[in-house]
């Protein structure tokens, strides 16, 4: 099966109650730890790269490398770009091969977000490919550009109707109190997500596939791994997995996950070389942290998306 859009896996997602999950990839054992997991579990998938990962990887070698999972797995698998931040970047994945693009021009004036992304929906709609919007702000850091608490701000759902139908995007990532990176919430406190603006969006656009970004849900296990280990990461929390999960059977269709992957590798890789301090092939350090990608991508799929056994 050749590289898909998310139309038809978005449909049934909404249907169903459930989540595609969004991972982020960056290299090969990323991509292979993800979608051996996919395969264990029968799911859909979908893959994304950000400007940063193409430009870490150059525009090639992560397209080839997904073409590749596709070719091993034969699973569904969706190649989207993550936060498109202008209609060039869009385009140039669009011929690259990508099956899917995010523009997300949603710290623009709301007259200027529709203009661009209506520009690179014409231009994908006419290649076949499928285009996420964004309206709202979160808060973290994303491609080098951080964005404060303060100047996040949730979705206004009186403005999502005429943004769908002005633009034409096939799906629309709201702010309801994620945010991007590893430090989402104080410990202490007890992160709620905005179900209500939520609930209003899904009112006003019945049917319509909904996106959650900055959703990693910082597992503990592998802060603690990384700090006994050598590092210094702050105590911090993620988004609760059951809001996840119950997101999951609104509207909301996308999954966003990367910094629980990041945590994940960085974790394995400090205590493998704490307890094999000789190592120095690769293949040793790397081998264990893709299977810990794999095993947490299992648990995202079964216990949080519900996408097990969707294909
Ligand atoms: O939302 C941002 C993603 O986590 C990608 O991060 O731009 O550092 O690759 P990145
Ligand atoms: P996290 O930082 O919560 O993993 O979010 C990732 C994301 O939204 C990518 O677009
Ligand atoms: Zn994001």
């Amino acid at each position: 099966m050749p590289l898909v859009t998310s139309t038809e896996m978005f449909k049934k997602a909404y249907e169903g109650g459930y989540a595609i999950g969004a991972f982020n990839v960056n290299n090969m054992e990323i991509i292979q730890g993800i979608t051996e997991a996919a395969k264990e579990c029968n799911s859909p998938v979908i893959l994304q790269v950000s400007k940063g990962a193409r430009a870490y990887a150059n525009r090639t070698y992560l397209v080839k490398l997904v073409e590749a999972a596709e070719i091993e797995t034969g699973l569904p698998i969706v190649l989207h770009l993550d936060h498109g931040d202008s209609f060039e970047t869009c385009k140039s994945c669009i011929d690259d091969g990508f099956t899917s693009v995010m523009i997300d021009a949603s710290s623009k004036p709301f007259e200027e977000n529709i203009a661009i992304t209506k520009q690179v929906v014409d231009y994908a709609h006419a290649h076949g490919v499928v285009v996420e919007a964004e309206l709202g702000t979160l808060a973290g850091v994303e491609d080098e550009v951080s964005v404060s608490a303060e100047d996040s701000s949730y979705t206004r759902p009186e403005d999502v109707q005429e943004f769908v139908q002005r633009t034409g995007c096939d799906s629309l990532a709201i702010a309801i109190g994620t945010s991007h990176g590893a430090y989402k919430f104080k410990p202490g406190t007890k992160p709620q997500l905005r179900f209500d603006i939520l609930e209003e969006v899904q009112k006003r656009l019945p049917g319509f596939p909904i996106v959650l970004h900055g959703s990693s849900s910082v597992p503990q296990e592998y802060v603690k791994m990384v700090n006994e280990n050598g590092g210094h990461m702050p105590d911090a929390i993620g988004v609760p997995e059951d809001q996840l999960r119950q997101a999951a059977k609104l509207a909301v269709c996308k999954i966003n996950i990367d910094s629980d992957l990041r945590l994940a590798m960085t974790g394995t890789i400090r205590r493998h070389f704490n307890e094999h301090p000789g190592d120095f092939d690769p293949r040793q350090y790397l081998k264990p942290a893709r299977a810990n990608i794999k095993e947490l991508v299992k648990h995202k799929i079964v216990d949080v998306l519900g996408s097990d056994n969707k294909i």
